[in-house]
């Protein structure tokens, strides 16, 4: 299989904001995606659960299928599912552009990444809080993307676990010459962007950050601006 992470690069120039649809309304879904669209969100991001991996049950790939007709965002999905290697197929199918997996979902790491890129997505690993990164050693050459949890996966608006901060810190060292994305999810706001992005992280999970906020426009402005922040002290 042709590695697909050679062209990743210019993703993370600025940083990436990739609004959760969990604490999004469910009953206004399209209308929430189209509003985070219009305030210059860059990804949409899927929090698929499976009430086995974690302890709630959310949406599946019907619900990115109708995502697919009233959004031109990538779909970003985060599989919290146990037996993973059953959901690519019909995720990517459905139209995901990224399909992310937990390390600790599946023994056949190295498989399930081959599996999501012959479905012709990028691939991502996610890491639970209390997950190494030693976990990562062998796939790091061909993953697209590693997704730090930054809360313990269910559930949104958690506070955010202050020790992510040295962990995308350690990730970021680890990169050397393999271009994959770092992504950050859970607790994310305006105050710790800015901290995350000077650290090396590229993509940034906001839930209830933006879907909370009275006016979605402003929250994503605020967490604009607290990347720039971010850029600026590195
Ligand atoms: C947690 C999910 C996150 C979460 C983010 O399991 O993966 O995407 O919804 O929401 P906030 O930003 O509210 O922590
Ligand atoms: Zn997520």
């Amino acid at each position: 299989m042709q590695k697909k992470s050679t062209q990743l690069g210019h993703f993370s120039k600025s940083g990436l904001l990739a609004p959760s649809i969990l604490s999004a309304n469910f009953a206004k879904l399209g209308e929430e995606v189209k509003a985070v669209e219009d305030a210059g969100a860059d990804w949409i991001h899927v929090d698929v659960m499976d009430g086995h991996f974690v302890p709630n049950l959310t949406m599946g790939p019907m619900v990115v299928q109708a995502l697919k007709s009233v959004t031109k965002l990538p779909l970003d999905c985060h599989l919290m599912v146990s037996q993973p290697e059953l959901w690519v197929e019909p995720f990517a199918q459905a139209g995901a552009d990224w399909i992310t997996v937990h390390a600790e979902s599946t023994v056949h790491l190295n498989r399930v990444i081959h599996q999501i890129h012959e479905c012709k997505c990028k691939a991502g690993v996610s890491l639970n809080p209390a997950t190494s990164l030693t976990q990562l050693e062998e796939v790091l050459d061909i993953v697209d993307m590693v997704l730090i949890m930054s809360v313990n996966p269910g559930f949104g608006g958690q506070k955010f676990i202050e020790n992510s901060f040295d962990k995308v810190a350690r990730l970021n060292k680890m990169r050397g010459q393999h271009p994959f994305l770092i992504e950050v999810d859970g607790g994310i706001n305006a105050a710790n962007i800015g901290q995350l992005k000077s650290l090396g992280a590229d993509v940034f999970v906001v839930g209830s950050a933006v879907f909370s906020a009275d006016n979605r426009a402003n929250a994503i402005q605020k967490l604009r601006a607290g990347l720039c922040n971010g850029l600026r002290e590195k």
